[in-house]
């Protein structure tokens, strides 16, 4: 009996072991069929099917790009799952938005024949989302490291006693060209911020009709007061920029942090070094500002971003940063929307640098304003902040006394 026993026992554990084995194999065999389906490039995967009803992008598009109702990849009509041969919404839709569908219209504007444009999407999110976050930050950042300053340094006062004697720094027709530069400047800036904050301030406060009417007129002035601002711009360009050309007196000034925090007036010229520095920012980003505006103001008419994005990724600039080449070609629209951006991030650069320019010229600094006021200073304040000058125009204000 016991032998049975065992004998029973050596049977079942040898099924066991078998159909374990058999399970195995089974498994064994599934797997690469599964693989097979995971690796076919024709079949969407369950992971991109999953992240797109999260609402995220698909990792790999080129499956559903490729899927846009070629008659030659349809299923036959006789097979499973046929097709009648021709293309399905769903193919249709998939060449819409890939760009692939043959439309045509009447309208002959570059942008109408795009039906759906997927950048549209992420733009407007980063322009309603993080773009507004870095506004406040930016502008919020730099009126409080103002106020600190304020706090900590006061306002910078002539040191030195006031001769009562003053010297022209600025003619009429350069103040002419700084307030015109300035006060187009301020229209931009806040009509621009309405815009961008509109609908999240001034709906909520005051309703649909209010904003229309603030956004008809911001846009209107926006707009039109541009071009007062790119004249200033060229007009304060070309009377300065002999004044701007970096030298080794801004070295020094740089090095002794401009005296800002004590520690005497290093010597400056015309223009000190963080002068020149307001001067060429103003220039630059004030001059991209422009370009960019202008390709908002005439759309679809001359294409700033792709050919830069195309030249970048030539020379390889985004690997050295690590990442993946940027978008080309692109939509009309998106030319539009990179446009837009990057209008509104150089203009919020330079309005942050334009606020400590504007402190400092205002209550930041005593003496300082006349120059843009009455286009005279205290001999006493540019003796101290532009000695170099000071002692130019004076020699020269001398000289001219004696000549009679
Ligand atoms: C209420 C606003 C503003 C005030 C009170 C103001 C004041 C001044 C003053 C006093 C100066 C002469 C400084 C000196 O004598 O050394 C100056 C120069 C200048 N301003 Fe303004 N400004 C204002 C707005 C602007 C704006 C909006 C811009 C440009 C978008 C601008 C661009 C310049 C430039 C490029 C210079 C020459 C370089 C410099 O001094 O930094 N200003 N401003």
């Amino acid at each position: 009996m016991p032998r049975h026993l065992a004998a029973i026992l050596i049977c079942l554990s040898v099924l066991f072991s078998l159909s374990a084995a058999s399970g195995a194999m089974a498994q064994s065999s599934v797997s690469p069929q599964t693989s097979t389906v995971d690796s076919n490039p024709a079949v969407s995967k369950l992971d991109d099917i999953l992240r797109r009803q999260e609402g995220l992008k698909s990792s790999d598009e080129t499956i559903r790009s490729n899927e846009i109702g070629d008659p030659a990849k349809a299923k036959p009509i006789s097979s499973q799952l046929g097709t009648l041969g021709g293309a399905s919404d769903a193919d249709l839709w998939r060449a819409f938005r890939f760009g692939e569908a043959d439309i045509t219209t009447q309208a002959r504007v570059p942008a109408a024949t795009t039906l759906i444009q997927d950048g549209g999407m992420w733009w407007l999110d980063f322009r309603r989302g993080p773009l507004q976050t870095i506004a406040i930050y930016l502008l919020g950042g730099t009126l409080l490291a103002l106020a600190v300053f304020y706090l900590i340094r006061g306002r910078i006062r002539i040191d030195g006693e006031k001769t009562g004697r003053t010297l022209l720094r600025f003619s009429a027709f350069e103040r002419f060209g700084h307030w015109m530069l300035a006060s187009s400047f301020i229209l931009l800036g806040l009509t621009g911020l309405i815009s961008l904050f509109g609908r999240k301030v001034i709906i909520p406060a005051f309703g649909h009709e209010a904003f229309s009417s603030v956004a008809i007129v911001s846009k209107w002035v926006h707009n039109n007061v541009s071009w007062a601002f790119m004249i200033a711009l060229i007009f304060i360009f070309v009377v300065w920029v002999i004044h701007n050309i970096p030298d080794r007196t801004d070295l020094r000034w740089l090095l002794k942090g401009g005296g800002l925090f004590g520690g005497g007036h290093p010597p400056a010229k015309k223009f000190n070094a963080g002068q020149k520095l307001i001067f060429w920012a103003v220039i630059l980003l004030g001059g991209s500002i422009s370009l960019s505006g202008l390709s908002l103001l005439f759309p679809f008419e001359f294409n700033l971003f792709g050919h830069t994005f195309s030249l970048l990724n030539g020379w390889g600039v985004s690997g050295w940063f690590g990442m993946a080449d940027l978008p080309y070609p692109l939509a009309p629209q998106e030319e539009m929307q990179y446009a837009q951006l990057w209008h509104a991030l150089v203009s919020l650069i330079l309005t942050a640098i334009i606020l400590a320019h504007i402190y400092l010229g205002s209550i930041g600094m005593e003496g300082a304003f006349d120059a843009m006021g009455k286009g005279e200073v205290e001999e006493q304040w540019a003796r101290e902040h532009h000695s170099i000058w000071a002692e130019e125009v004076a020699g020269q204000k001398t000289t001219v006394r004696k000549e009679p």
